[in-house]
């Protein structure tokens, strides 16, 4: 596959200023991004304009459409790619010796203490920790009060070795039957080594339910990821979804390889005790060693992240789908077979139909490689996947996919390259947003070597760590931000507003049908179809 195969769209053309002023419009408008930062200057006229525009001038946005379409995009450059050159903090390991890796006090104390979910609609979590010295209680006591804990739960306990290393003893607990949208109160472990965390359940699935994700990737343990850590731990994001590469532990040989696992159990704990992170796989959970005798992917990674993956009818803990609050989250494995007939691809045909987006209107999907790079770093290593997955993405019109892998930050526009007719992006409305967040800061360092022009699929993009948010509203709007590391402090530096593209988008074909539906009633008896009316159609 050549450069220009995804390097954009041909800058030839050079439309007069006025042509250039409706693509900004029409861009805007089927991009369905609002851009709530000035410093997106290139951005802001067109909000502007298209807000003038009025909310049902179909026809003309129908017309400035196919004029796009006939003159192919050539604005050039409208993206941004970010001239902020950060100071970094050297891209080396935090000491096993520094505090953030302290073990907790007393014999056999529980420690590396996670949780995520633990079913497909929020009423469970898993519950993670490891003991050193014996295995210990497999007890959860759980409460609604702190120190009061009416109920128990019992886990499993498991250890296993890598190489020459022996973990401690791992033990998992599923807690479920929770009620909706409460604070429970949790405590591990025996006597005076005992711990004590909470958590807070999501609310009940609703499509107008509001809720915050966090989105961190490639963390790693450095200063850096320390930073990245602390900033989105400042925004009361309620649960964290992690694109992959955790701990990097596999940059280390032997022994060493569980002992940064077990430090970066440590490192999360003070997030992932008490927010749930929603996991996926990244390369370097893949551990693939034969020199050390580890032949068997994701060994480390699969022995202590545990996923809900039955609940979601999947055969792997590397791919599932979890509903929280108003949200369908898919995950996805870069790094497991996926072409067609694998048990990943009809898995994930059978999970877009399951999506209900009247239920959950917000459709995310998180997976490692990003299909839409314009990083010398990875660039095109998402491409396969595309191949394989992107026209679901548009036919169920996914909001948006996080993907980090690249260790830096990028934004598209929506834009799809699906048509049988050509072989570059172009504008799409039912496209998803490509993110990428792999900027949590490991020890690889930043990738700052954009391609250059920025392609047109391109809106931002900057070599600088950070995470991201995405709060969501209701069923029609999220506002997200990417939060970038500057010097200790957390920077807003790329926001949006994220319209639904079911609620949003949809929302006049939506009438349209409604009205359709009508008049077929009207026509029909009067009496027995009340229900069909009253079902909200
Ligand atoms: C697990 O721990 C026990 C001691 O409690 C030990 O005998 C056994 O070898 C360990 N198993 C593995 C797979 O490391
Ligand atoms: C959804 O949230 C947005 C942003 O907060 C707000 O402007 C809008 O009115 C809300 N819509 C509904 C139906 O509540
Ligand atoms: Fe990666």
């Amino acid at each position: 596959m050549t450069a220009s195969h995804v390097s954009g769209l041909p800058a030839s053309l050079h439309p007069p200023i006025l042509r250039h002023l409706a693509l900004y419009i029409v861009v805007a408008k089927i991009l369905n991004v609002t851009p709530l930062d000035s410093k997106q200057s290139l951005q802001q006229p067109s909000l502007t304009i298209s807000g003038n525009l009025g909310k049902d001038s179909m026809l003309v946005q129908l017309l400035l459409l196919s004029s796009i379409l006939l003159t192919c995009v050539s604005n050039g450059n409208a993206g941004v790619t970010s001239s902020f050159i950060r100071n970094e903090w050297p891209s080396v390991d935090i000491p096993l010796d520094n505090e953030v890796f302290a073990v907790p006090k007393g014999y056999n104390a529980p420690q590396q203490v996670h949780i995520t979910q633990g079913d497909y609609d929020g009423r469970a979590v898993i519950i993670s920790w490891v003991t050193a010295d014996e295995p210990g209680s497999n007890q959860v006591r759980v409460g609604l009060s702190e120190g009061k804990y009416d109920f128990v739960a019992e886990g499993t306990v498991h250890n296993y070795t890598f190489y020459n290393y022996k973990s401690g003893y791992i033990h998992q607990c599923l807690v479920g039957d929770l009620q909706y949208d409460t604070k429970y109160y949790y405590a591990i472990g025996d006597g005076d080594s005992s711990r004590k965390f909470w958590f807070k359940t999501p609310p009940e699935i609703d499509p107008d339910a509001s809720y915050k994700f966090g989105i961190i990737g490639d963390l790693g343990q450095t200063f850096n990821s320390l930073s990245t850590l602390k900033h989105c731990m400042q925004t009361s994001a309620q649960t964290i979804l992690f694109v992959g590469d955790l701990s990097y532990a596999d940059r280390y040989d032997n022994h060493d390889v569980g002992v940064r696992w077990d430090s970066w159990g440590r490192f999360v704990e003070p997030s992932a005790a008490y927010q749930p992170w929603i996991w996926s796989a990244g390369n370097h959970e893949i551990e693939y060693f034969p020199h050390m005798g580890e032949v068997i992917p994701f060994r480390n990674y699969l022995h202590r992240y545990p996923t809900p993956y039955p609940a979601s009818k999947s055969s792997s803990p590397l791919w599932y789908a979890v509903r929280r609050a108003s949200a369908h989250i898919i995950v996805l494995s870069s790094y497991s077979p996926f072409v067609k007939y694998t048990p990943q691809w009809r898995w994930l045909e059978e999970e877009l139909k399951r999506v209900d987006r009247e239920k959950t209107p917000w459709l995310i999907v998180l997976m490692h490689a990003p299909i839409y790079n314009s990083n010398n770093a990875h660039f095109m290593e998402g491409e396969s996947m595309r191949v394989v997955f992107e026209s679901w993405f548009c036919q169920y019109k996914v909001d948006v996919i996080f993907a980090g892998h690249v260790h830096a930050y990028e934004r598209s526009y929506r834009i799809s390259n699906i048509r049988p007719d050509s072989s570059n992006p172009v504008p799409d409305k039912s496209a998803p947003v490509y993110i990428t967040v792999g900027d949590g800061g490991n020890q690889e360092g930043l990738a700052n070597r954009f391609r250059d022009p920025q392609p047109d699929y391109s809106a931002f993009r900057e070599a600088s760590y950070g995470h991201s948010t995405l709060e969501i509203k209701n069923r029609t709007h999220a506002i997200y931000h990417w939060n970038r590391n500057d010097e200790g402090k957390r920077v807003p530096t790329d926001s949006f507003v994220l319209h639904n593209q079911y609620w949003g988008n949809n929302r006049r074909r939506r009438k349209l049908k409604k009205n359709h539906l009508h008049s077929v009633v009207a026509t029909l008896q009067v009496g027995e179809n009340l229900d069909l009316l009253s079902m909200g159609m």
